[in-house]
């Protein structure tokens, strides 16, 4: 089974591929989270994209479609998640020009449904595990009360640098004009699933085994 998780900026898709991993050993390939590490990790790749993610704009198709590329070599397992990808109608060409290389079939495109109020809420309450990536939300599934994560045990909260209002009116704003027309480019490949993302994260989480068991 391969997927793509589609949805603004805190619908979710990071959490969901969390539990698709865990539950069934799926491959998250995130963007946003390969981008993060190079830009930790200062790389010439990750000092070039620090500032447009910060400002909440969209990196370059060129690099995002080149970070796939690489992971879909190398990478295996029960499926892939494509997680913040693709994002524009140009990547969508990409992923489906690279999957057709490698004989891998595209199952479904997952669209998880918020509305922009909850996603501000969501986007400013997060933080993350610095060990394992795990993802907490300060009202909805906050850190443990031990101060150590849940998954790996550390210790290490981060919040990133583009969860502010102001970098989340940027991303919605791309959103809005970039990728919100893969709806209908997936639409009319067949692809396309829409679920309700403003359900709870276990709810949100049986929608979508739904979706990939096909019930
Ligand atoms: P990326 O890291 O992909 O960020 P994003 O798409 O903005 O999505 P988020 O990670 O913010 O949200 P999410 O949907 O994963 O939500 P989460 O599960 O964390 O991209 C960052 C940047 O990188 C981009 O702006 C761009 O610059 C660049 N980039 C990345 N990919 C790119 C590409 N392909 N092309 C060009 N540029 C690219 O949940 C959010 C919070 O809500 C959490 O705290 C969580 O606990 C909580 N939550 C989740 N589900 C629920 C629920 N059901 N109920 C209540 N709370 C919930």
């Amino acid at each position: 089974m391969n997927i793509i998780l589609l949805g603004p900026p805190g619908a979710g898709k990071g959490t969901q591929a969390q539990f698709l991993v865990e539950a069934l050993g799926m491959v998250q390939l995130s963007t946003g989270d390969m981008l993060r590490d190079a830009k930790d990790s200062g790389t010439e790749m990750g000092k070039l994209v620090a500032d447009v993610m910060s400002r909440g704009d969209l990196v370059t198709d060129e690099i995002v479609i080149g970070l796939i590329k690489e992971k879909l070599d190398g990478e295996k397992g029960a499926g892939f998640i494509f997680d913040g990808f693709p994002r524009t109608l140009a990547q969508a060409d990409a992923l489906g020009k690279l999957l057709n290389d490698c004989d891998i079939k595209l199952d479904s495109v997952i669209e998880i449904q918020v509305d922009d109020k909850a996603l501000i809420k969501r986007i400013v309450g997060r933080s993350t595990c610095g060990g394992c990536g795990q993802v907490y939300h300060d009202e909805t599934k906050p850190w443990p009360s031990d101060g150590k994560c849940s998954s790996c045990g550390s210790t290490d909260v981060k919040r990133r640098a583009d969860d502010n209002e102001e970098s989340l009116k940027q991303r919605l704003m791309e959103y809005y004009k970039k990728t919100s027309p893969l709806l209908g480019y997936y639409f009319a490949k067949g692809n396309l699933v829409s679920i309700d993302g403003l359900l709870s994260m276990n709810e949100v989480r049986d929608s979508l085994k739904k979706v990939i068991n096909k019930e």
